[in-house]
């Protein structure tokens, strides 16, 4: 099971990785992913048009579904009597990590670290505002997250419902129009806060 969540956790790294050394790619490579094309609907052979959009979408939609990996670990113990607990740090560890990345590439590329400029983001577009809250809730479960920390903060952790529902918020006002798409995605982080609910 470790090894399925390292291994899913890391894939979009390498997607990455595969989308922006696609121009110096071997001849044999370049093939091969061709002929991946037919069968997955990805693109493996385009260098991104946008490629800070690609990076912020791609860390934003990794750290959201890791998010949703995490949150599904306490309704699989109480509906099927699965337990996987034990996992679940490393899951939430993961979703923090590309919530991190893709802070630091609106922060760092996008606005230059300018103190200023996020400010005036955070205050004129609600949406970056949410993203913020919910980000400052995972870094400081992430900190409280080692076995040590856990027992002393273990009613801290909850707050990851709150920072839940502000990431659908942020998910779905970031958006232009909002797609069935997008709906169902955020359905799908939506559907595990009613288990929670359902399970008190
Ligand atoms: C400091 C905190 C955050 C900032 C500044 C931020 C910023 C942004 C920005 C600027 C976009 C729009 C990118 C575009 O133009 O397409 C975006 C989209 C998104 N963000 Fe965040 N975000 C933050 C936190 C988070 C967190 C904590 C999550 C999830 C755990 C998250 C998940 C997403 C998702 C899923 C999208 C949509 C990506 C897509 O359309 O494919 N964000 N965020």
């Amino acid at each position: 099971m470790r090894f399925i969540i390292w291994f899913g956790a890391l894939l979009p790294i390498v997607y990455a990785l595969i989308r922006f050394s696609v121009e110096i790619q071997p001849e044999w490579i370049r093939e091969s992913f061709i002929f991946i094309e037919q069968f997955v609907p990805f693109t493996l052979t385009k260098f991104p048009t946008d490629p800070l959009k690609f990076s912020t979408d791609l860390s934003g939609d990794s750290a959201f579904w890791l998010l949703a990996l995490t949150l599904t670990f306490t309704p699989v113990r109480v509906f099927l009597k699965l337990n996987l607990i034990r996992y679940r740090r490393l899951a939430g560890l993961f979703s923090f990590f590309y919530a991190l990345m893709h802070a630091l590439l609106f922060i760092g590329i996008d606005q230059e670290f300018n103190v200023h400029g996020v400010i005036h983001e955070a205050v004129t577009k609600p949406f970056i505002a949410f993203g913020m809250g919910a980000f400052i809730i995972m870094l400081t479960m992430a900190l409280t997250s080692t076995k040590k920390l856990f027992g002393l903060f273990h009613s801290w952790h909850k707050m990851v419902y709150i920072a839940a529902v502000l990431i659908v918020v942020h998910y779905l006002m970031s958006h232009k129009t909002v797609t069935w798409d997008n709906l169902s995605m955020a359905g799908v982080l939506i559907f595990l806060l009613v288990l929670r609910l359902i399970k008190r």
